[in-house]
């Protein structure tokens, strides 16, 4: 691959833990950094602790890098004092300092919370209408639109992967669609790293039958899933909830947490 250097963002989270240890070696230069405490570096890593919402910090993150894996931020529903800091100014701040250090190309952790009001009746593409279902999907939405503009008015690529639940296994019915394997991860993860493109959205999910997304935008750019949580059916098809606006949706208990609307008048 034409990088040396490879920055990931949230190095000390689930997913990040998870790439440090199937991203090592790949790259001649992997810097890791978050917020929070991370193991020491081990030979060609870097780890560089560092506040997103931290401007000067951010810029000094992205010297000398060629391309970044955002995954750092909030991952999880909170209060604005929490999304704000973390996912829309820390979004300013990464693709501000990609410009100003000379990245080319952004691989973003969105997320499938960017569209979870929509109905799980309704299979979507990339170009569904975005309906964000709390705080911290509108602030994956912002990120999606801000990869939008760097990509297309200043050059650095963007590929937004609209992860939907990555875990080392399905947890319940839901993610027997949503669910996408680390080893899809990471083959989407080669996908940004790899294929020839400005600015796309995809979705994070394996070959799931139940799933809710038309995946072709991300077959097109190469993406072969070779998990799927269909295997999981039997055990998980009956863990339901009993929560209406959870069970239509698309992003479950995301959608239905503070609901207070009309739920005929969701998309
Ligand atoms: N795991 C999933 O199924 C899933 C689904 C959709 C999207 N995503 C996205 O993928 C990314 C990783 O998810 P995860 O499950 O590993 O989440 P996680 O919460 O385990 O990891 C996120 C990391 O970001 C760091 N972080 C938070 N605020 C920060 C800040 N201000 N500055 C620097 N670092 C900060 C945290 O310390 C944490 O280590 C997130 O962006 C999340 O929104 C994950």
């Amino acid at each position: 691959m034409p990088y040396h250097r490879v920055l990931l963002t949230g190095a000390a989270g689930n997913l990040g833990r998870v790439l440090r240890e199937r991203l090592a070696g790949r790259f001649p230069v992997l810097r890791l950094s978050d917020v929070a405490e991370m193991a020491p570096a081990d030979p060609g890593e870097e780890v560089v602790r560092c506040d997103l919402a931290d401007a000067d910090a951010v810029t000094e993150l992205c010297r000398d890098v060629d391309v970044i894996l955002h995954f750092g931020g909030r991952s999880t529903e909170a209060d604005w004092d929490t999304v704000l800091p973390a996912n829309i100014i820390g979004a300013v701040n990464l693709w501000e300092a990609a410009r100003k250090t000379g990245v080319k190309r952004i691989v973003f952790a969105s997320s499938n919370h960017v569209i979870g009001l929509h109905s799980r009746s309704e299979r979507i593409d990339h170009r569904a209408m975005a309906a964000p279902d709390c705080r911290y999907g509108l602030s994956k939405a912002f990120g999606e639109d801000l990869a939008a503009l760097y990509a297309y008015k200043h050059g650095i690529a963007a590929l937004c992967i609209r992860i939907g639940s990555s875990y080392a296994e399905p947890a319940d019915a839901r993610q027997l669609s949503t669910w996408m394997s680390f080893g899809d991860l990471v083959r989407m993860i080669d996908v940004g790293l790899t294929a020839d493109y400005t600015y796309e959205i995809v979705y994070g999910v394996s070959d799931n039958s139940r799933t809710f997304w038309d995946n072709a935008n991300a077959e097109r750019l190469g993406y072969t899933p070779r998990d799927s949580a269909d295997r999981f059916i039997p055990a998980l098809a009956g863990k339901t909830t009993d929560d209406p606006i959870a069970e239509r949706t698309q992003g479950g208990s995301f959608s239905s947490a503070e609901f207070t609307g009309d739920p005929d008048a969701l998309p």
